[in-house]
Protein backbone atom coordinates (compact mmCIF):
# COMPACT_ATOMS: atom_id res chain seq x y z
CA UNK A 1 0.00 0.00 0.00
CA UNK A 2 1.17 3.54 -0.73
CA UNK A 3 0.49 6.49 1.34
CA UNK A 4 0.38 10.33 -0.31
CA UNK A 5 -1.00 13.93 1.23
CA UNK A 6 -2.63 16.21 0.07
CA UNK A 7 -1.53 19.17 1.59
CA UNK A 8 -3.96 22.23 2.40
CA UNK A 9 -2.54 25.04 0.48
CA UNK A 10 -2.75 28.70 1.18
CA UNK A 11 -2.68 32.11 -0.69
CA UNK A 12 -0.35 34.72 0.84
CA UNK A 13 -1.48 36.78 -1.43
CA UNK A 14 -3.43 36.74 -4.55
CA UNK A 15 -3.87 39.65 -7.38
CA UNK A 16 -6.42 39.54 -10.51
CA UNK A 17 -4.62 40.65 -12.98
CA UNK A 18 -6.74 39.62 -15.88
CA UNK A 19 -9.51 37.40 -17.24
CA UNK A 20 -9.21 35.09 -20.28
CA UNK A 21 -12.09 35.31 -23.01
CA UNK A 22 -13.43 31.53 -21.19
CA UNK A 23 -13.84 34.08 -17.74
CA UNK A 24 -11.20 32.21 -16.06
CA UNK A 25 -9.41 35.07 -14.10
CA UNK A 26 -5.38 35.16 -14.74
CA UNK A 27 -3.83 35.38 -11.42
CA UNK A 28 -0.57 36.74 -9.56
CA UNK A 29 -0.15 34.58 -6.18
CA UNK A 30 1.83 33.18 -3.70
CA UNK A 31 0.89 29.70 -3.21
CA UNK A 32 2.34 27.77 0.30
CA UNK A 33 1.37 24.26 1.56
CA UNK A 34 0.75 23.75 5.54
CA UNK A 35 1.47 20.73 7.14
CA UNK A 36 -2.30 19.54 7.08
CA UNK A 37 -3.24 17.18 4.81
CA UNK A 38 -5.69 14.73 3.59
CA UNK A 39 -4.36 11.20 3.16
CA UNK A 40 -4.40 9.09 0.69
CA UNK A 41 -3.82 5.31 0.70
CA UNK A 42 -3.94 3.14 -2.56
CA UNK A 43 -3.29 -0.21 -2.76
CA UNK A 44 -3.54 -2.83 -5.91
CA UNK A 45 -7.10 -4.03 -7.36
CA UNK A 46 -8.89 -5.47 -10.73
CA UNK A 47 -10.89 -2.06 -10.78
CA UNK A 48 -10.75 1.27 -9.31
CA UNK A 49 -12.73 1.86 -6.25
CA UNK A 50 -12.68 4.66 -3.44
CA UNK A 51 -13.38 4.92 0.01
CA UNK A 52 -13.99 8.07 1.70
CA UNK A 53 -13.70 8.45 5.55
CA UNK A 54 -12.38 11.38 7.88
CA UNK A 55 -13.61 14.45 9.83
CA UNK A 56 -15.01 15.70 6.54
CA UNK A 57 -15.64 12.57 4.24
CA UNK A 58 -19.59 12.69 4.84
CA UNK A 59 -20.07 15.56 2.86
CA UNK A 60 -17.89 13.85 -0.03
CA UNK A 61 -20.36 11.12 -0.21
CA UNK A 62 -23.14 12.45 -2.37
CA UNK A 63 -20.81 13.24 -5.66
CA UNK A 64 -18.26 9.97 -5.15
CA UNK A 65 -18.87 9.65 -8.61
CA UNK A 66 -17.19 12.94 -9.80
CA UNK A 67 -15.08 13.08 -6.81
CA UNK A 68 -11.38 14.51 -8.43
CA UNK A 69 -9.46 11.31 -7.16
CA UNK A 70 -11.44 8.93 -8.94
CA UNK A 71 -11.17 11.80 -12.35
CA UNK A 72 -7.46 12.21 -12.07
CA UNK A 73 -7.49 8.31 -11.23
CA UNK A 74 -9.40 7.83 -14.83
CA UNK A 75 -7.10 10.43 -16.25
CA UNK A 76 -4.18 9.26 -15.49
CA UNK A 77 -5.27 5.28 -16.88
CA UNK A 78 -6.61 6.51 -19.92
CA UNK A 79 -3.78 9.28 -20.52
CA UNK A 80 -0.67 6.30 -19.92
CA UNK A 81 -3.30 3.26 -21.57
CA UNK A 82 -2.88 1.72 -18.45
CA UNK A 83 -5.43 -1.31 -17.88
CA UNK A 84 -4.83 -1.37 -13.94
CA UNK A 85 -7.03 -0.48 -11.66
CA UNK A 86 -6.52 0.84 -7.85
CA UNK A 87 -8.18 0.34 -4.46
CA UNK A 88 -7.97 3.94 -2.81
CA UNK A 89 -9.43 5.60 0.13
CA UNK A 90 -9.32 8.89 1.18
CA UNK A 91 -9.28 10.73 5.03
CA UNK A 92 -10.81 13.83 4.53
CA UNK A 93 -9.27 15.97 7.09
CA UNK A 94 -9.60 18.91 5.24
CA UNK A 95 -12.66 21.37 4.81
CA UNK A 96 -14.45 21.97 1.86
CA UNK A 97 -14.99 24.59 -0.54
CA UNK A 98 -12.49 26.42 1.79
CA UNK A 99 -10.18 27.82 0.19
CA UNK A 100 -7.15 25.39 1.14
CA UNK A 101 -7.33 23.90 -2.54
CA UNK A 102 -8.18 20.28 -0.80
CA UNK A 103 -10.01 18.90 -3.59
CA UNK A 104 -6.54 19.82 -5.92
CA UNK A 105 -4.41 18.58 -3.12
CA UNK A 106 -6.20 15.24 -3.11
CA UNK A 107 -6.60 14.96 -7.42
CA UNK A 108 -2.47 15.95 -7.00
CA UNK A 109 -1.74 13.17 -4.09
CA UNK A 110 -3.58 11.06 -6.36
CA UNK A 111 -1.90 11.67 -9.61
CA UNK A 112 1.48 11.31 -7.46
CA UNK A 113 0.08 7.93 -6.06
CA UNK A 114 -1.16 6.52 -9.33
CA UNK A 115 2.11 7.41 -11.14
CA UNK A 116 3.70 5.09 -7.96
CA UNK A 117 1.87 2.11 -8.15
CA UNK A 118 1.50 1.61 -11.29
CA UNK A 119 5.09 2.65 -12.41
CA UNK A 120 4.70 5.37 -14.90
CA UNK A 121 7.22 7.02 -14.39
CA UNK A 122 5.94 10.34 -15.35
CA UNK A 123 7.75 13.91 -13.94
CA UNK A 124 6.55 16.23 -11.85
CA UNK A 125 6.14 18.13 -15.47
CA UNK A 126 4.26 16.06 -16.15
CA UNK A 127 1.79 15.33 -13.50
CA UNK A 128 1.39 19.22 -13.41
CA UNK A 129 0.62 19.33 -17.09
CA UNK A 130 -2.34 16.39 -16.65
CA UNK A 131 -3.03 17.76 -13.21
CA UNK A 132 -3.62 21.21 -15.27
CA UNK A 133 -7.07 19.28 -16.79
CA UNK A 134 -8.70 18.61 -13.58
CA UNK A 135 -8.40 22.21 -11.72
CA UNK A 136 -6.46 25.22 -11.69
CA UNK A 137 -4.77 24.50 -8.23
CA UNK A 138 -3.92 21.20 -8.95
CA UNK A 139 -0.11 21.99 -10.86
CA UNK A 140 0.97 23.90 -7.74
CA UNK A 141 -0.36 20.88 -5.87
CA UNK A 142 1.33 18.24 -7.32
CA UNK A 143 4.86 19.26 -5.55
CA UNK A 144 3.34 21.36 -2.81
CA UNK A 145 6.30 23.37 -2.06
CA UNK A 146 6.08 27.06 -2.00
CA UNK A 147 5.62 28.47 -6.00
CA UNK A 148 4.54 31.73 -7.39
CA UNK A 149 1.30 30.89 -9.30
CA UNK A 150 0.79 32.85 -12.47
CA UNK A 151 -1.97 32.08 -15.77
CA UNK A 152 -4.72 30.54 -14.53
CA UNK A 153 -2.56 28.65 -12.05
CA UNK A 154 -1.06 27.04 -14.81
CA UNK A 155 2.30 29.18 -14.76
CA UNK A 156 4.70 27.96 -12.25
CA UNK A 157 8.12 29.90 -10.89
CA UNK A 158 10.14 29.99 -7.97
CA UNK A 159 8.46 31.18 -4.93
CA UNK A 160 11.19 33.74 -2.94
CA UNK A 161 13.59 32.74 0.09
CA UNK A 162 10.92 32.79 2.69
CA UNK A 163 11.74 33.20 6.02
CA UNK A 164 10.70 30.73 8.95
CA UNK A 165 7.27 30.95 10.11
CA UNK A 166 3.88 29.05 12.04
CA UNK A 167 0.61 29.16 10.62
CA UNK A 168 -2.72 29.38 12.22
CA UNK A 169 -5.57 28.26 10.05
CA UNK A 170 -9.52 29.15 10.91
CA UNK A 171 -12.66 27.94 9.20
CA UNK A 172 -15.80 28.96 9.88
CA UNK A 173 -18.02 25.95 8.64
CA UNK A 174 -19.15 28.17 6.04
CA UNK A 175 -18.61 26.68 2.20
CA UNK A 176 -17.66 28.89 -0.31
CA UNK A 177 -18.47 28.48 -4.02
CA UNK A 178 -15.11 29.98 -6.00
CA UNK A 179 -16.90 30.99 -8.99
CA UNK A 180 -19.63 32.53 -7.16
CA UNK A 181 -16.63 34.63 -5.32
CA UNK A 182 -15.17 35.42 -8.46
CA UNK A 183 -18.47 36.94 -10.37
CA UNK A 184 -18.81 38.74 -6.84
CA UNK A 185 -15.39 40.68 -7.69
CA UNK A 186 -15.88 41.19 -11.43
CA UNK A 187 -19.13 42.78 -10.16
CA UNK A 188 -17.48 45.25 -7.96
CA UNK A 189 -14.06 45.78 -9.95
CA UNK A 190 -13.64 46.69 -13.18
CA UNK A 191 -9.80 47.06 -13.33
CA UNK A 192 -7.59 44.76 -12.57
CA UNK A 193 -4.39 44.79 -10.47
CA UNK A 194 -0.86 44.65 -12.16
CA UNK A 195 1.53 41.06 -11.39
CA UNK A 196 3.84 42.69 -8.24
CA UNK A 197 7.03 43.29 -9.40
CA UNK A 198 9.71 43.33 -6.52
CA UNK A 199 11.26 40.91 -4.13
CA UNK A 200 9.85 40.25 -0.29
CA UNK A 201 12.88 40.50 2.31
CA UNK A 202 14.07 37.26 3.41
CA UNK A 203 13.63 38.19 7.38
CA UNK A 204 10.07 37.73 8.98
CA UNK A 205 9.42 41.09 9.77
CA UNK A 206 10.26 42.68 6.79
CA UNK A 207 8.25 39.69 4.78
CA UNK A 208 5.36 40.60 6.96
CA UNK A 209 5.25 44.44 6.28
CA UNK A 210 5.79 43.50 2.61
CA UNK A 211 2.69 40.95 2.86
CA UNK A 212 1.25 44.03 4.38
CA UNK A 213 1.45 45.75 0.52
CA UNK A 214 -0.45 43.12 -0.98
CA UNK A 215 -3.76 41.59 -0.41
CA UNK A 216 -5.94 39.13 -1.42
CA UNK A 217 -8.15 40.51 -3.81
CA UNK A 218 -11.39 37.60 -3.53
CA UNK A 219 -11.22 39.09 0.21
CA UNK A 220 -13.89 41.76 0.25
CA UNK A 221 -16.28 40.15 -2.47
CA UNK A 222 -15.83 36.80 -0.07
CA UNK A 223 -16.92 38.39 2.28
CA UNK A 224 -20.33 39.80 1.03
CA UNK A 225 -20.98 36.81 0.62
CA UNK A 226 -20.10 34.99 4.11
CA UNK A 227 -20.04 38.05 7.17
CA UNK A 228 -18.59 35.37 9.39
CA UNK A 229 -15.22 36.07 7.24
CA UNK A 230 -14.81 39.31 8.93
CA UNK A 231 -15.77 37.74 12.44
CA UNK A 232 -12.72 35.38 11.80
CA UNK A 233 -10.47 38.02 10.72
CA UNK A 234 -10.78 40.26 13.53
CA UNK A 235 -10.74 37.01 15.91
CA UNK A 236 -6.96 36.19 14.27
CA UNK A 237 -5.58 39.72 14.41
CA UNK A 238 -6.21 39.83 17.97
CA UNK A 239 -4.74 36.93 19.19
CA UNK A 240 -1.01 37.33 20.51
CA UNK A 241 1.67 36.90 18.21
CA UNK A 242 -0.19 37.62 15.07
CA UNK A 243 1.48 39.35 12.54
CA UNK A 244 -0.72 39.52 9.53
CA UNK A 245 -4.19 37.64 8.73
CA UNK A 246 -5.91 37.01 6.04
CA UNK A 247 -8.29 34.85 3.89
CA UNK A 248 -7.00 32.13 1.69
CA UNK A 249 -8.07 32.06 -2.00
CA UNK A 250 -11.31 32.48 -2.38
CA UNK A 251 -11.97 31.52 1.09
CA UNK A 252 -13.80 31.23 3.67
CA UNK A 253 -10.88 29.75 5.45
CA UNK A 254 -8.48 32.76 6.41
CA UNK A 255 -4.70 32.11 8.22
CA UNK A 256 -2.75 34.37 10.58
CA UNK A 257 1.17 34.23 10.55
CA UNK A 258 3.27 33.89 13.90
CA UNK A 259 6.97 33.83 14.60
CA UNK A 260 6.89 32.10 17.65
CA UNK A 261 5.14 28.27 17.05
CA UNK A 262 3.92 28.34 20.81
CA UNK A 263 1.92 31.66 20.32
CA UNK A 264 0.06 29.79 16.99
CA UNK A 265 -0.67 26.73 18.95
CA UNK A 266 -2.07 28.59 21.95
CA UNK A 267 -4.45 30.76 19.53
CA UNK A 268 -5.82 27.74 17.79
CA UNK A 269 -6.95 26.22 20.76
CA UNK A 270 -8.49 29.28 21.96
CA UNK A 271 -10.27 30.18 18.42
CA UNK A 272 -11.79 26.73 18.31
CA UNK A 273 -12.80 27.23 22.10
CA UNK A 274 -14.47 30.28 21.79
CA UNK A 275 -16.09 29.92 18.69
CA UNK A 276 -16.54 26.20 17.97
CA UNK A 277 -14.35 26.72 14.49
CA UNK A 278 -12.56 24.53 12.96
CA UNK A 279 -8.41 25.63 13.79
CA UNK A 280 -4.88 24.35 12.97
CA UNK A 281 -1.61 25.26 13.89
CA UNK A 282 1.69 23.90 12.52
CA UNK A 283 4.35 25.05 10.31
CA UNK A 284 4.64 25.00 6.43
CA UNK A 285 4.98 21.15 4.86
CA UNK A 286 8.54 19.54 3.91
CA UNK A 287 9.19 18.14 0.55
CA UNK A 288 6.94 14.98 -1.16
CA UNK A 289 9.57 12.33 -0.45
CA UNK A 290 8.24 10.51 -4.15
CA UNK A 291 8.97 13.78 -5.94
O1 LIG B 1 -10.02 25.45 -9.52
P1 LIG B 1 -11.08 25.24 -10.52
O2 LIG B 1 -10.53 25.11 -11.91
O3 LIG B 1 -12.01 24.11 -10.17
O4 LIG B 1 -11.95 26.57 -10.49
C1 LIG B 1 -13.33 26.64 -10.19
C2 LIG B 1 -13.96 27.87 -10.82
O5 LIG B 1 -13.39 29.06 -10.26
C3 LIG B 1 -13.77 28.04 -12.30
O6 LIG B 1 -14.75 27.34 -13.03
C4 LIG B 1 -13.88 29.54 -12.50
O7 LIG B 1 -15.22 29.95 -12.51
C5 LIG B 1 -13.26 30.09 -11.25
N1 LIG B 1 -11.83 30.40 -11.45
C6 LIG B 1 -11.48 31.54 -12.14
N2 LIG B 1 -10.14 31.82 -12.33
C7 LIG B 1 -9.19 31.00 -11.85
C8 LIG B 1 -9.53 29.84 -11.12
C9 LIG B 1 -10.87 29.56 -10.95
O8 LIG B 1 -12.32 32.31 -12.56
N3 LIG B 1 -7.91 31.29 -12.05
Amino acid sequence: MLIERGCAKINLYLRIVGRRDDGYHLLDSLFVFAAVHDLLEVGPAETLTLQVGGPFGGALEGDAGENLVLRAARLLQETSGSAAGAAIRLVKNLPLASGLGGGSADAAATLRALNRLWRLDYSPMELAALGEKLGADVPAAIRSQPVRVGGIGDILTPAPVLPEFSVVLVNPGVALSTPRVFRAWAEANQTFAAPLADQPPPDFPGFVAWLQGVANDLEAPAQTLAPEITAVLAALERTPGAALARMSGSGATCFALYADPERAQAAAVALARAHGWWTWAGALTTAHPAL
